[in-house]
């Protein structure tokens, strides 16, 4: 299958680490430049350099998406670099595991500022010049915690199953542009900066209740967001898939 994505540009959040990181590497395999984004620098110019060697044009960025003129300037630098924006993959987030009981509203504010408000934040600054050009995929990262519901995950779910009705609902704005947008849920997904604390131990009890028994890879997640941003998903929008191994199913 030939995604018919090469030469397009993508700006990829969360794109220092993880399944945002190993989304560049992929999109950066299939010829695709890349604006890299993350708010640790470090890591975003890590990732920018390697992708490089696949023989793309890559900048990085630093920017926390939860502020709105941070990422209206990620996506004006983007347009200065490289004159046009065919991806936009929102996979920045954070999670502050806990009860809720135990919870503190800093804790939520600040899983709901990064994980919803910037995927609200990136969309909003990027919808314009995608409109302009009458083209551009746009995929979110929500989680299957949004749609089964997590303990100890219980506002950074909310957060997610934000996305997904707000994925829905700008998708069904901006058909008539062209512009396809999607969310990727992803199911417990290994070695990335949120699942640092898993274990062998922990990873033999929760892999019983996959139906492929095993946990995901960030390839799994990968695979998918760039399906959806390629030409492949054009008639895909307003769904949110998940990547799971079966452990929810619906
Ligand atoms: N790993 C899993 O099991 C799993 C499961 C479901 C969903 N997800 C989602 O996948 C996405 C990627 O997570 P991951 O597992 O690769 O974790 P990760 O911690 O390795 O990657 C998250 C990246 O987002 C960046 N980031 C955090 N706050 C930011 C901000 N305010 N602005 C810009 N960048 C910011 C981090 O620096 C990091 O590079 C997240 O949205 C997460 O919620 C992960």
């Amino acid at each position: 299958m030939d995604l018919g994505i090469k030469d397009h540009v993508a700006i990829v959040t969360g794109g220092g680490a993880g399944i945002g990181a190993q989304t560049c590497r992929t999109l950066a395999k299939e010829g695709v430049h890349l604006s890299v984004v993350d708010i640790n620098s470090e890591d975003a110019e890590k990732i920018a350099e390697e992708v490089r060697s696949y023989g793309v044009k890559a900048i990085a960025q630093t920017v926390d998406v939860s502020q709105l003129e941070q990422t209206e300037e990620m996506v004006q630098k983007t347009l200065s670099e490289f004159g046009k924006i065919d991806i936009m993959n929102n996979v920045a987030g954070v999670a502050l595991p806990g009860f809720f009981q135990n919870s503190k509203k800093e804790q939520w504010e600040m899983e709901i500022n990064v994980c919803l408000y910037g995927v609200m934040n990136c969309c909003k600054s990027v919808i314009n010049p995608m409109m302009a050009q009458n083209s551009g995929k746009i995929v979110n990262v929500a989680s299957d915690a949004g749609k089964a519901g997590e303990k100890i995950m219980v506002s950074y779910s909310a957060a997610k199953a934000g996305i997904m009705g707000f994925t829905r609902s700008l998708a069904k704005e901006m058909g008539r542009y062209w512009i396809n947008i999607n969310a990727v849920c992803p199911g417990t997904t290994k070695n990335t900066g949120m699942t640092v604390l898993l274990d062998d131990e922990l990873e033999k009890k929760w892999v019983k209740t996959y139906a492929l028994r095993r946990l995901g890879n960030v390839q799994d997640a990968a695979n998918m967001i760039v399906f959806l941003s390629s030409t492949a998903a054009d008639w895909i929008t307003g769904q949110s898939i998940s990547v799971n191994g079966g452990y929810f199913m619906g």
